[in-house]
């Protein structure tokens, strides 16, 4: 084996990631739904939006993301002179595989009196078809500053579509997509596990079908989740979302007692997201070193799809609060 393509181990690990950061003057952002090791190690770590807006302001030269594809590509789409790379490629989603563009497309010339407010869980070129990005945390505001006689395709979460049309009272037409994650937890299992600790409130995400969102005191984005964990009264706390992301909650709130929401086998192994989970530290660290895998948009799609990108930050810029617990 060749120096190349020696992989360090334990701490020489870390003392390499750390270096090869200030070398390539590179920051990491991470997910919520990232292993611990990958949490700890990131500048930032934050909800898709937040790691939008941070992707779009910071003066690093290398964007080292830390998350799936579609949230790497929306930080080469508002960076485009930074390099942004990808642990793992292959870290997509179900939703926007959900998402063909052709069928996307289609869709909208079937229905051309609607706008198209598309979850930021989905492709390029599906961006690029759209009106007004939202994510979890910027859907609400953005949906209440659409006029209410203004028709809506929402795509491609049929789940969170369903809650904001639910919420708000208003007909939407819904992409048929589900994350395979959240789509995975058990009403069976969550209400058996809710009999042990009946005073523990249930946090959601969005993502979660009618199932599970009905049995939620507090629905919300990942960093909503996490301020709703900060905030509620009580020692314990269901978590109905990626499990990674309790990682945060007992690092701040280490007196707390967090517990995953159930899948159907009743623990929540099949609730970690597998294209997340791709990403190591040890492929962290050879993407800084090769600086590969690296996100390339073709310019004319990159801003097509910026178009789309930018009306979310514009809209949801005053409702945005950066970092929460991370
Ligand atoms: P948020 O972090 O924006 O809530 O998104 C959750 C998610 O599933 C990302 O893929
Ligand atoms: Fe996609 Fe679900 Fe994984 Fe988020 S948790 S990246 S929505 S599959």
């Amino acid at each position: 084996m060749t120096a190349q393509t020696t992989v360090p181990t334990g701490n020489d690990l870390l003392a390499e990631i750390n270096r090869l950061r200030t070398e390539r003057n590179a920051i990491i952002l991470a997910h919520y739904y990232q292993t611990p090791d990958i949490q700890d190690i990131a500048d930032f770590v934050g909800d898709s939006l937040q790691l939008s807006q941070m992707a779009a302001e910071t003066d690093a030269d290398v964007i080292a993301f830390c998350g799936v594809k579609f949230m790497a590509d929306t930080a080469k789409i508002l960076s485009p002179d930074k390099t942004v790379i990808l642990p793992d490629m292959d870290a997509g989603c179900s939703l926007e595989d959900s998402c063909p563009p052709e069928k996307f497309k289609a869709f909208r010339e079937a229905h051309p009196d609607h706008i198209a407010l598309t979850y930021i869980n989905c492709s390029t070129e599906v961006k690029a078809l759209s009106d007004v990005i939202v994510t979890s945390s910027s859907a609400e505001t953005i949906l209440q500053k659409i006029p209410r006689d203004q028709k809506i395709i929402f795509g491609p979460d049929r789940h969170l579509g369903g809650y904001l049309s639910r919420k708000f009272d208003r007909e939407m037409l819904l992409w048929p997509g589900v994350c395979i994650v959240h789509e995975a937890f058990s009403e069976t299992e969550l209400l058996k596990l809710k009999e042990k600790h009946p005073d523990a409130p249930i946090a959601a995400h969005p993502e979660c079908p009618p199932t599970i969102v009905d049995h939620a005191d507090y629905v919300g984005s990942t960093s909503g989740i996490l301020k709703f964990a900060g905030e509620f009264e009580g020692d314990t706390l269901i978590v109905a979302t990626e499990p990674h992301i309790i990682h945060q909650m007992e690092k701040a709130l280490p007196n707390k007692n967090f517990i995953g929401a159930p899948g159907a086998d009743g623990n929540c192994s099949c609730n970690i997201c597998p294209y997340m989970a791709l990403n190591t530290m040890e492929k962290l660290y050879t993407a800084l070193r090769d600086l590969e895998p690296q996100i390339m948009i073709e310019e004319e799609l990159r801003l097509a799809a910026k178009k789309s990108l930018d009306a979310m930050l514009e809209m949801a810029s005053d409702t945005v609060g950066k970092g929460d617990l991370a």
